[in-house]
This record gives structure tokens, C-alpha cells and sequence, in this order.
């Protein structure tokens, strides 16, 4: 999960300076308006503007790096990648209850290791975020209905997400009102990430929600799909 880490780290560098000096300017426009003549008003604002338009521009950018990110198949048990991810995650919500449901007769899955993980991270954790303490959040790994896919299911018993909000989740900065969002900090851009990395994994991911809370189903690829195609490969020489 370096890589991930290592581009939160940069963003949070890079959108300091901008953020500080917006702040700034709208701090000393408070404290000192009456004294402030309208052209020097005028200024402050312009630079506020100037800079929140560097921002987004900032953003952007950011992003189509992430995007840019080759990936590298490998074939793996998802077994261990989501106990990791579990592990991390159980440390930062110790009132949550989180069960792994993995059926042991599961092939291999075809994954970039590191990416496969991020989507991890950001489903489990917002299942925890948008869910009460004492609650518990359960992953189940089974076979999915496409073939040579298996389904990892991330469920909670959180606020849910109304219908009509449903497709507004996976777009860039979206996040929806509701009493917890008010409460936690997010950019969302988790689920927007998230989406074109399963996306890049020929995954597939969707979502079902009602007021007992809300299930992710994330369809991955498993090594038999290589296999498979390998094989098809060799018949036809
Ligand atoms: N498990 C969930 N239960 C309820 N709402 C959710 C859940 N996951 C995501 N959401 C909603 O979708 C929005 C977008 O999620 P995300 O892209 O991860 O952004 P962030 O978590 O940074 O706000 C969240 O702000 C939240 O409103
Ligand atoms: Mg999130």
C-alpha cells in the first residue's frame, strides 16, 4: 500500500500552500473589513479566486497521475490481502465489529496486489465511517454469478445511501449529506478511485442499499480466466 500512501502524502503537501493562503486572506478580509477599501476588498477576493482555482487544477492533475498508474497482474489468495487490510483498519475503529466470511474453496484471484488492497481499504473503511460504533461490518467472498469471477461482499448496518443517490457516489468530490458525513472528514474521491481501479482490473462493482445499511459487491477476475484463455490459445495452434 506504499503507493497509496506516498500519493496521499503528496496531495496533502501540494494543496497546503494554496489552502493556507485562501484562509489567509479570508481571515484578514473578516478581521479588518471595515477598514479595507473596496479595491483592496476586490484583490483579496481575486487572489482567494486565483487560488482555489489552483487548486482544483492541482486536484486534476493528482488525479490522472493516480489514474496513470500501470498495473501489474498477479495471481494470489485474496485471503491474506484483505486480513491485512482488516488488521490496519480494526486499529483505527475499535467499536466496530468486523467479521472476514472467506470460502475456503476459492481460486486464486488476478489482481494488482497494491490496487486490489485500495479498494479494500476504502470500501471497509467507509462501511465503518458511515456506520455507529458497536455495529458490525462483514466481508464475504464467494463465487460470482459471472463465471471464473468471485464476489467480495463489504456489508454494513450503517445510514445507507437513498436510491436516488446511488450512482452520485462513484463521481469525483461527491459525498452525501447525512448525519455522519457531517461528522467525518472526506474528499470523496474514495469510491471515485475505487471504481476505475476495479475498472482497470476488469472488476466490476456495485452497490445495494436500504435504511438497514448498505452492501458493495466488488466482481474480480480469478486466475482462471488466464488460464482459460491460455488454453483456448493453445487449441487454436
Ligand atoms: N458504506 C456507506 N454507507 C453510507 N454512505 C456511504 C458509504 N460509502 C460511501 N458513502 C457515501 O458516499 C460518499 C462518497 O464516498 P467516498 O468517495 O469514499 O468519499 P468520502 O468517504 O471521502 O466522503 C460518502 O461521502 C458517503 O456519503
Ligand atoms: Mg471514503
Amino acid at each position: 500500500m506504499q503507493s497509496y500512501d506516498d500519493f496521499i502524502s503528496t496531495v496533502s503537501h501540494e494543496l497546503r500552500t494554496p489552502l493556507t493562503s485562501i484562509r489567509g486572506f479570508a481571515q484578514t478580509m473578516l478581521q479588518s473589513y471595515d477598514k479595507l477599501d473596496d479595491e483592496n476588498k476586490k484583490k483579496f477576493l481575486k487572489i482567494i479566486e486565483e487560488q482555489s482555482n489552483r487548486l482544483i487544477h492541482l486536484i486534476e492533475n493528482m488525479l490522472k497521475v493516480q489514474n496513470n498508474d500501470t498495473i501489474i497482474f498477479k495471481a494470489v489468495s485474496a485471503k491474506p490481502l484483505i486480513e491485512d487490510v482488516l488488521q490496519i483498519i480494526k486499529q483505527q475503529y475499535k467499536e466496530h465489529n468486523f467479521i472476514l466470511k472467506y470460502n475456503e474453496k476459492l481460486p486464486k484471484i488476478l489482481v494488482d496486489t497494491d490496487k486490489f488492497q485500495q479498494v479494500m481499504t476504502n470500501l471497509i473503511e467507509n462501511a465503518a465511517k458511515y456506520s455507529n460504533k458497536g455495529t458490525t461490518v462483514t466481508i464475504i467472498t464467494d463465487f460470482a454469478n459471472i463465471e471464473d469471477f468471485i464476489s467480495i461482499k463489504i456489508q454494513d448496518h450503517g445510514v445507507g445511501i437513498d436510491e436516488e443517490n446511488l450512482d452520485k457516489i462513484f463521481e469525483k468530490f461527491s459525498r452525501i449529506d447525512n448525519p455522519l458525513t457531517r461528522k467525518v472528514q472526506g474528499s470523496g474521491l474514495g469510491l471515485y478511485i475505487t471504481k476505475i481501479l476495479v475498472t482497470k482490473m476488469n472488476g466490476k462493482i456495485n452497490v445495494k442499499s436500504s435504511e438497514q445499511g448498505t452492501t458493495f459487491e466488488v466482481e474480480i477476475p480469478s486466475e482462471n480466466i488466464e488460464k482459460q484463455a491460455r488454453e483456448k490459445c493453445g487449441q487454436l495452434h
